[in-house]
């Protein structure tokens, strides 16, 4: 019995939460396992109901489960509430660091069936399989936070960017180690050329490499970074980079693959691992069945591989979603000429479809 904690949040992440959770049942019913799902409260949906975005009970709910899947939080409704009260900055970022959840692993792998769906040119993109790990608890996001009034009129904002040796050198090992079992690349994204907690940074990666050599280090500027993986993509394996970089490449890497309605995420660390889609509340889409499932229902695959160890069941899953978009059919945001458009519920339904067909 695996035990669950589904968070479905704000905008679309009520309506992809429960597909995944339809995908994960046909899979358990497949291969005979059982799967105790717990749905909780987060985000804007926590606030109207409670007063506070991230209750008690939905910390609790997760702490006592054996991983936790997330839709998205957030929107318009909720965007000028205090910041403790915001779904982002109230509820995301601290179920992040109460969990410990310092490493987000980010996967942007193009679906053959998809190569054509970039908005860059087919030999750009076609095959590509990066690893995009977001330090997830430090950084801009979590240094201090301030405001000031200003004698002559006007405020001041203040964020620091902090890292500590321990922040840096933990995701950092898990990038050496990811890139060891994968092609043995790894590139260390940061800004050392004007940032100091970029500089540290630089010197801590530097100085685990010797305790890989198997694995081929470089460093490279985040602006420089960014280019780099709009011009040739494919020179990349694994790259580790600052919380708010990691936000913004992973963004960008996504519409490689053709939208970011692909991109899954895993973000590892603590006691239990939290699942996500890497994009967001979608408001301008949410509540009329046009969300693409697939990052959901891939973070649920990814669920099954590293935290429940069903590595067939994963695997069935992710064959599931290729054969489906083989087959030719599309949500709105990969919709391409000649394909079938499909609505959320019936793109899950032919994962499930294809799910019950598979040997
Ligand atoms: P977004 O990722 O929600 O949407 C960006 C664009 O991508 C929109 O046009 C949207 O329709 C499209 N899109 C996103 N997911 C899609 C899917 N599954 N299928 C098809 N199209 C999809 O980013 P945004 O608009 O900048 O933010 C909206 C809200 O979501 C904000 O409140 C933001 O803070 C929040 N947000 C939450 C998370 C999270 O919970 N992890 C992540 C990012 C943004
Ligand atoms: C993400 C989101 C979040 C982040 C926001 C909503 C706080 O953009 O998960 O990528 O920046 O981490
Ligand atoms: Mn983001």
């Amino acid at each position: 019995m695996y035990k669950i904690a589904l968070l479905p949040g704000d905008g679309i992440g009520p309506e992809i939460i429960p597909q995944a959770v339809r995908v994960l049942q046909a899979v358990g019913e497949k291969y005979n396992r059982q799967f105790a799902l717990q749905t909780a409260l987060i985000g804007g949906a926590a606030y109207d109901a409670t007063g506070h975005p991230l209750p008690e009970e939905t910390l609790a709910v997760c702490r006592n489960s054996d991983a936790v899947l997330l839709g998205a939080v957030g929107g318009p409704k909720w965007d000028n509430l205090a910041p403790e009260l915001r779904p982002e900055r109230g509820a995301l970022l601290p179920l992040r660091k109460k969990l410990g959840l310092y490493a987000n692993l980010r996967p942007a792998v193009v679906n053959p069936a998809l190569a054509t769906a970039s908005t860059l040119k087919e030999d750009i993109v076609a095959g590509l399989d990066i690893l995009i790990i977001r330090e997830l608890t430090g950084g801009l996001y979590f240094g201090q936070k301030h405001r000031q009034d200003l004698p002559g009129g006007g405020q001041k904002a203040v964020e620091t960017l902090e890292y500590t040796t321990h922040e840096v050198a933990r995701v950092a090992r898990l990038g050496f180690e990811m890139a060891r079992r994968r092609r043995k690349k790894l590139t260390s994204v940061d800004k050392a050329n004007v940032l100091e907690s970029s500089r540290l940074w630089r010197e801590v990666v530097e100085s685990l490499a010797g305790e890989y050599p198997d694995v081929e280090l470089s460093h490279m500027y985040v602006d420089n970074c960014a280019m780099q993986l709009v011009r040739n993509p494919k020179q990349f394996d694994v790259l580790i980079t600052e919380n708010m970089f990691g936000d913004i490449l992973t963004d960008l890497a996504s519409q490689l693959t053709g939208s970011i309605g692909m991109l899954p995420s895993a973000s590892l660390g603590g006691e239990v691992a939290l699942y996500e889609p890497i994009h967001g509340s979608a408001p301008d889409i949410a509540g009329q069945n046009l969300a693409n499932p697939i990052a959901t229902i891939l973070s649920a695959a990814m669920m099954l591989r590293i935290s429940f160890g069903l590595e067939d069941e994963a695997a069935a899953v992710e064959r599931a979603v290729n054969k489906v978009l083989q087959q030719g059919y599309r949500t709105g945001d990969i919709m391409q000429p000649g394909k079938t458009r499909l609505g959320t519920v019936e793109m899950t339904d032919a994962v499930i479809s294809a799910l019950g067909q598979d040997a």
